[in-house]
């Protein structure tokens, strides 16, 4: 059985990320860690924990994190998810509650009682993953793997030019995590976008099913489809967290992926949150490969899976 941890800054992507987990009976969550980002981290808490229970499935344990970013002030995306983060349609009212102990010592906590068993997925900004390398390095080693939706891959920026979002809130925690010695796979922004996204007959038919999961993962998107009609005139869903979310379940949607030392850059303010991808050389021990890069997935299989779950 795997056992993962799944740390996130619950915007209406998450959620979906999550139910998607949450429905997955061949994982185990061992946790859901909670992190400031698209929304402060109360609000990304009360939303995790609504995501667990409109799903009606697995009950994990949800601990919050950190509430700011390591350096920087926080960075939020409430005019991409809605002011709530979920879509802003009255949706978020969990009876559940937080569990006792702070998320970075439950990450640590975890990896020491399953050394070289523990998967964690970041979709949201990574502070919470490097506060836990910069207190306790020698124990991180000892996690089985890392899947960051993070960067904007081989593709631009979406929060400037050159940066991805979840980098940009906490940049210079992307470059510890990085650095840290955890094997790790980046799921970019680049590949949600074009046929991965989700176009209106999709998104209807997943509303249509009726589950009360299913409906909430679209409801709570209703910010996310007016952005994306403002922004790329187009009717659709792109969901970069259940796509990397897809990648750590099923391998198998996964076409290509490049191993790369990837660099953060935290210095020139307009580079600032930019993650260089440097597949390019052969031999430099100075700088060996810190990351695999999706570079291709099967659009097609990604959907239907994603559909299929959603919707029994
Ligand atoms: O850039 C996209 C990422 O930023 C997603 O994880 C989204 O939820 C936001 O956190
Ligand atoms: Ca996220």
């Amino acid at each position: 059985m795997r056992r993962l941890i799944i740390d996130t800054d619950t915007g209406s992507d998450d959620a979906v990320a999550l139910i998607m987990a949450l429905k997955s009976p061949e994982i185990t969550i061992e946790a859901i860690t909670t992190v400031s980002g698209n929304v402060p981290l109360i609000q990304a808490s009360q939303n995790a924990l609504m995501a667990i229970e409109v799903t009606k499935r697995a009950t994990p344990p949800v601990y919050a994190g950190a509430n700011q970013p390591l350096k920087r002030p926080l960075m939020t995306a409430r005019d991409v998810h809605g002011q709530d983060g979920m879509g802003d349609q009255g949706l978020i009212h969990p009876t559940g509650r937080l569990a006792e102990g702070d998320a970075v010592d439950k990450i640590i906590e975890l990896v020491e009682r399953y050394p070289d068993e523990i998967e964690i997925i970041t979709i949201g900004p990574v502070t919470n993953i490097a506060k836990a390398i910069l207190r306790a390095s020698e124990v991180m080693k000892r996690v089985k793997h890392i899947y960051a939706m993070a960067t904007g891959g081989f593709g631009p920026g979406n929060i400037t030019p050159v940066a991805e979002f979840n980098v940009y809130v906490d940049a210079e925690a992307f470059e510890i995590m990085l650095n840290s010695g955890i094997d790790i796979t980046i799921v970019g922004f680049d590949i949600c976008l074009g046929d991965a996204a989700f176009d209106k007959e999709e998104i209807e038919h997943i509303r249509n099913s009726g589950k009360p999961e299913a409906v909430f993962a679209i409801e709570c998107n209703r910010s996310k489809i007016d952005w994306n009609l403002k922004r790329y005139n187009r009717y659709c869903i792109n969901w970069p967290d259940p796509l990397a979310m897809a990648v750590a379940l099923w391998e198998d949607i996964v076409v290509e992926s490049v191993p790369a030392h990837c660099y953060t850059c935290t210095i020139e303010e307009p580079a600032y949150g930019q993650v260089i991808v440097d597949t390019s050389f052969f031999g430099n021990k100075t700088k060996a490969f810190n990351a695999q890069v999706i570079r291709r997935i099967d659009s097609a299989k990604y959907k239907a899976r994603v559909i299929d779950l959603l919707t029994k």
